[in-house]
């Protein structure tokens, strides 16, 4: 490595925060020493109503986790990553140490890149099927992380029904829908949260797609989604919080891969966030492990909409300086 580690560090920090995160909350913290990087759920950036549990936090930490992972490879380092969270530290959900050095390859580049070019898409896709080996690739970008994706098929029907009917009961929720608010239809210059600007345009009828209506602009013309969106759900063998770190890794292996490949994607959260659609989908996918949450993947055909990031230095906190209350110091 011939850069300095400081200047190394700092630019996987950058490419950590361009992960995403439910309502760009961006509910990540990260304790730096030297070349040792310890990534912390965020606590007050959780979203009490929709995530209580933090299980979409855990996920996006996951997907910082990843970014950082390749762009320190594609710097040339090796990284060693330990998934961590247990009952005694609950929020240290992983721990990133220098194992060497990394001899950097095409591969490395062109996710490192996409880490950059990737973004939610919340437009119509066109009714242009993904091809069976792209899909595939999707799937072993998913099982490099120790997860699987399945591409959803016969379910579809059920799963279609349970997004509808999530989406039916946070509409009728004040204390969700004024969560929504606080986080949505932002200014573009905005350093969190999700801007205008990233809203799709409304659904001219009820489709399988159901986009969060927070995440719509009643102001641009009604459009015709696609048909039947190809959507796959990310799934581990086991559940927990370590699963759910796992899950983000695997998720934003798939979704780099995807941008790479010119595949636009977004998500499909609801069901997972009202008690009885978030078992009614554990279920549905029960033979094929823990679903941690849906994505639509397809070409769409609109220029990128970019959101905002807290700065670096607003990410970072002093190593060792957790005091007992759990605040940092
Ligand atoms: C776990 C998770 C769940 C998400 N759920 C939704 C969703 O249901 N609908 C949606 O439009 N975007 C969803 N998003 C996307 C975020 O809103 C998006 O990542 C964030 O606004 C940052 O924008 P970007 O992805 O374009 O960088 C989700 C992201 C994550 C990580």
């Amino acid at each position: 490595m011939t850069r300095s580690l400081s200047i190394v560090v700092d630019q996987a920090l950058a490419a950590a925060v361009r992960a995403p995160s439910p309502h760009n909350s961006q509910p990540w913290r990260f304790a730096v020493d030297g070349d040792r990087i310890e990534i912390w759920l965020d606590r007050d950036r959780v979203l009490t109503v929709a995530d209580p549990e933090a299980h979409e936090a855990r996920i996006s930490c996951g997907a910082a986790l990843l970014n950082l992972v390749v762009s320190l490879r594609c710097q040339g380092v090796e990284p060693r990553v330990e998934v961590l969270p247990d009952e005694s530290e609950p929020d240290l959900l992983a721990l990133v140490t220098r194992d060497g050095n990394h001899r950097v390859a095409v591969e490395d580049q062109t996710l490192a890149d996409a880490v950059f070019r990737r973004h939610t898409h919340r437009r119509p896709f066109l009714d242009r099927t993904v091809p069976a080996g792209v899909r595939a690739t999707f799937a072993r970008a998913a099982s490099r992380e120790g997860a699987g994706l399945h591409f959803v098929d016969t379910e579809y029907a059920h799963l279609a029904a349970l997004v509808r009917r999530a989406e039916f009961l946070q509409a009728g929720d004040d204390a969700f829908r004024a969560e929504a608010a606080r986080w949505t239809r932002r200014h573009a210059a905005s350093p969190d949260g999700v801007p205008l600007s990233a809203a799709g345009p409304p659904p001219d009828h009820d489709g399988v797609v159901a986009l969060r209506e927070s995440h719509l602009d009643p102001d641009l013309p009604v459009r015709a989604y696609e048909q039947q969106p190809l959507l796959a759900v990310v799934l581990t063998p086991d559940s927990g919080p370590a699963a759910e770190v796992r899950a983000g890794l695997a998720m934003q292996r798939v979704l780099l891969t995807a941008t790479s490949v010119r595949v636009a994607t977004s998500f499909l959260s609801q069901p997972f966030e009202v008690a009885s659609t978030r078992d009614g989908i554990t279920e549905l996918f029960r033979p094929l492990g823990r679903p941690h949450t849906v994505l639509r993947l397809g070409y769409g055909y609109s220029a990128a909409s970019w959101t905002g990031r807290r700065p670096v230095h607003d990410v970072v906190v002093p190593a060792g300086r957790r005091g007992r209350d759990g605040g940092w110091r």
